[in-house]
This record gives C-alpha cells, structure tokens and sequence, in this order.
C-alpha cells in the first residue's frame, strides 16, 4: 500500500451548511496525520482546471460556524467526459497528490466513483447534500440545518395561513427524495405532505383538506417536495387542483428555494461534519479506497460508493403514518 503524503479535497453539487465544518476536519485530521492538503476551489472544474492551494490549520480557522464552502462548488459539465476526468487526473499526478476526497451529494459521488474507477488513486466521498438522499448514512451533512430552516419559516407562514383563514402549499427542495418535506411537515404540525416515493392522489389531498377545514380547522399547511417525478408542477400544480374543487377556500404557495440551503450549520451538522471529515483521514490511513464514509446508528461506517449512489434511501413509512394520524 502506498504511504499517503498529499490528499486534496473538493465540495461539488449544491453547496451544504456544515460544509466547511468538514474541510476544517479533514485539513487539521491530515496535518496532524503528517499529510499536505490541497485545497482544490470550484468542485471538479477546479481539478480540471488546476485551482490548487495548499491549505494550513490556520486557512480553516474560523470557518466551523459558516455555511456555503469556503471552497465554492459547481456542477461540472467537463468531469462527465473521460477527457475531463483525464486532465483532472494529470494535475493530480503533476502535484503529486496521493487521494482525493470529495464532499457532495449523489451526482458528485456518481463523479468520484467513475473516477476511481478509471484511475488507481483512492477516492473519499463525505455525504454532503441538504437532501439526505444517499444510501448507507443516516444523515448527509447540511439535512439538518436545511430541515430547521424550514420549519422556522413553515411556523411563520402558519400564523399568517391561521389569521387569514388561508391554505398553503409550501414548495420545499429535496430533488427526487421527500425526507425534507415529510419530516418538515410531521416538526411544524403540517396537515400533508405530497412527497415523490408516496404517491398523492390529488383527489385525496382536496378531500382531506375539505374535510378538515370542515371540522374545526380554518387553516391548512400542505408541505409539497419539489420532485417532479410524478409529472406535476410541484406546490402550484397542487393549488390549482385545490382551487379548482373548492373555491371557497383561500389557497396560497409559498416556494420556498435557495433560503433552504444557506445558513449558519445546526450544531448537529458541525458534529456530523467535524466526525466524518476526522473519519475521512482515518480511512485512508486504514488502506479505504472508494468508499463513502457515513453515519448509522451513530456509528461510523464505510459504504462502497457505488452502492452509496445507487441503492434507494427509503422513507420509513412510519412517518407517513406519524404525520397522517397526528395531522387529524
Ligand atoms: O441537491 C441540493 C439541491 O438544493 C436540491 O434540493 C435542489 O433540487 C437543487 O440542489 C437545486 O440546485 P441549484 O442550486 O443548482 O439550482
């Protein structure tokens, strides 16, 4: 096995609060570890393009409490051609740089496992997303600072849904996985949640909301995933539907967006951030290549990125049931 002297790190996809807890872990975890860190900015365009800075303790200081990545992201194009892969793997080689680690979600670890697979160089991925969405950790850095803001804004929203005798359907972000949407709906007393792996039939949710503005309720709150998967347009498409089937009632949409993903990290995501950047390290250290580090359990695990990627993250469906018996 060859020694580890230099590892780089890059953050891609949609940046994460806690973030920057992780590039703090993994830089101050290598150097004590007695390994160089390079700093690679801008995700994968970055080490394509070369954007290397070798980072100390100090070039992370004061960057724990800060969301967004000190190392800024994207979504590159260029890292889906093997001639991309291939010039990002020339500039590793000419900076003599042993692993990478990537921080990111699902489309940036589908990235770093084509690479490692072309390439014998040992990879890292950290579970870095708002939408929880990976399988084999229980959580993805960023899920809970992204759920907490959208609780504290669904709570606003309800008092103005109950002094105008209003619904809402509130557009939430999550790509195709409903754990913000669900779980945002059973924290903040939501009376649904159309989430894409629980199909809605439409007919439904108008019955169920006139049923319950019938009863006693003046005010609903409808939490909708963004998904697409099903065709529809989202929190709009629902409205409209509601609209059609019951004039009577006020129906608003509040789309929620990029508020979601902003943000000083919850201290549960600098603890899950600051463990798995020191995992990350540890990893590689123990001889690990292409594995995404995770949580379960509270424990550590390793799962192999490819699985990570491509196996589903299912809903529990206790917590449909949680949210459609407390939501009567
Ligand atoms: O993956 C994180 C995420 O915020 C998704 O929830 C959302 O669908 C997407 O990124 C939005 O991406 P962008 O900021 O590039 O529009």
């Amino acid at each position: 096995m060859k020694e580890i002297k230099t590892i780089a790190v890059l953050t891609s996809g949609g940046d994460a609060p806690g973030m920057n807890a992780c590039i703090r872990a993994i830089t101050r975890a290598a150097i004590f570890n007695n390994m160089k860190v390079i700093a690679v900015y801008r995700g994968y365009a970055g080490l394509i393009n070369g954007e290397f800075e070798e980072f100390t303790s100090s070039s992370v200081s004061n960057t724990i409490q800060r969301g967004g990545t000190i190392l800024k992201t994207s979504r590159s194009q260029e890292f889906l051609d093997p001639e991309g892969r291939k010039k990002a793997y020339d500039n590793m080689v000419a900076n003599h740089i042993d692993a990478l680690i990537v921080i990111g979600g699902n489309g940036s670890l589908t990235g770093a496992q084509l690479f490692a697979r072309e390439y014998d160089i040992p990879v890292i991925g950290l579970p870095g997303t708002i939408d929880n969405d990976l399988y084999g950790t229980d959580h993805t850095i960023g899920y809970d600072t992204a759920l907490n803001t959208i609780v504290e804004c669904v709570d606003k929203i309800r008092d103005t849904a109950n002094s105008h005798d209003r619904i809402f359907f509130i557009e939430v972000m999550g790509r195709d996985a409903g754990f913000l949407a669900q779980n945002s709906a059973i924290a903040s007393g939501a009376e649904a949640a159309i989430i894409p792996e629980d199909k809605t039939d439409v007919d439904q949710l108008a019955e169920f909301i006139g049923r319950g503005m019938r009863k006693s309720k003046n005010s609903s709150i409808v939490i909708v995933s963004e998904s697409q998967k099903d065709g529809s347009g989202g929190a709009l498409y629902y409205a409209d539907r509601v609209r059609k089937e019951f004039p009577q009632y006020k129906v608003q949409v509040t789309i929620l967006g990029h508020l979601q993903r902003g943000g000083t990290p919850s201290a549960y995501d600098r603890i899950l951030a600051s463990r798995l950047g020191y995992a990350s390290i540890e990893a590689l250290i123990e001889g690990q290549r292409n594995i995404m580090v995770g949580i379960s359990n509270d424990e550590i695990v390793y799962v192999p990125i490819q699985r990570a990627v491509k196996m589903d993250k299912p809903i529990k469906k206790e917590l449909i049931d949680v949210l459609a018996v407390l939501s009567m």
